[in-house]
């Protein structure tokens, strides 16, 4: 299912047009293995979120080709029909805000995925507590998000991009609000997802905590990328 991972090629975004055009990606390659977790890195403005966004086909890019899995999901256009389930089946988002829904307590808010999906909603529910137990907020399943610590309401955002088991994890500094522990604990849960699911990972982040722990990263300057080794760290 994962199939070839992650495979980008050429990709380019540019914002806006005329005088005032920002070119954002310039031609960016990168690849990343299905069970592999990388690090993106990079000053502010170089474009880390938007690489993601593209990825994520949230945003369309300018030029360029993305494979996910088994699918080439653009080449200078998209080659799938139906964005909205691309995103839905195929991509955890792990944004830097949590976005949680206000009105559904937090084991919903991280069921309601597998729910939409089909998976009975027992199945679901028990699911999310997993997530919610690996990540430590298991004690707030029955909270409602405005009820949480930022650090909580994190950690619930993590158990929610991660719950469908998709194939391919955009994670945007998922781990900037949260203590040294309980980062390394999100990066050590991201490892296990990517090994026990085949899941290709890409975590973008600042943060000194975590960055030893990747053995591949990217690193983004005006709009391209190069790739180097990593330390590779075990997480005790
Ligand atoms: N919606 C947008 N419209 C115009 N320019 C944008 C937009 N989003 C991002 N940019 C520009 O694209 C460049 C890369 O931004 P971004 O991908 O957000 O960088 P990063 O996430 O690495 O901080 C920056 O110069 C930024 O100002
Ligand atoms: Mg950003």
């Amino acid at each position: 299912m994962a199939g070839n991972g992650i495979r980008i090629e050429g990709l380019k975004k540019r914002y806006g047009a005329g005088d005032t055009a920002v070119d954002a990606l310039k031609g960016v390659d990168m690849q990343v293995a299905p069970g592999e977790v990388v690090g993106l890195i990079g000053p502010s403005g170089s474009g880390k979120s938007t690489l993601l966004k593209c990825l994520g086909a949230v945003i369309d890019p300018t030029a360029g080709r993305m494979q996910l899995g088994d699918d080439l999901i653009y080449d200078n256009d998209w080659k799938v029909r139906d964005l909205r389930a691309l995103r839905r089946d195929k991509i955890g988002f792990v944004f830097q805000a949590p976005y949680l829904i206000p009105f559904l307590d937090v084991t919903d808010n991280v069921a309601l995925l597998p729910m939409l999906a089909g998976v009975p909603n027992r199945e679901a529910r028990a699911r999310a507590l997993d997530l919610l137990t690996a990540l430590d907020v298991q004690h707030r399943a029955r909270a409602m998000p405005s009820q949480l610590s930022g650090g909580e309401q994190q950690r619930v955002a993590i158990a929610r991009g991660l719950v469908n088991r998709p194939p391919v994890i955009l994670a945007d500094e998922p781990t900037a609000p949260l203590d040294s522990e309980r980062a390394l604990s999100v990066i050590r849960i991201l490892n296990d997802m990517a090994r026990r699911y085949d899941t290709a990972i890409i975590v973008v982040t600042h943060d000194e905590k975590i960055i030893p722990t990747f053995r591949r990263i990217y690193h983004i300057r005006d709009g391209l990328t190069h790739e180097e080794q990593g330390e590779g760290r075990e997480i005790g």
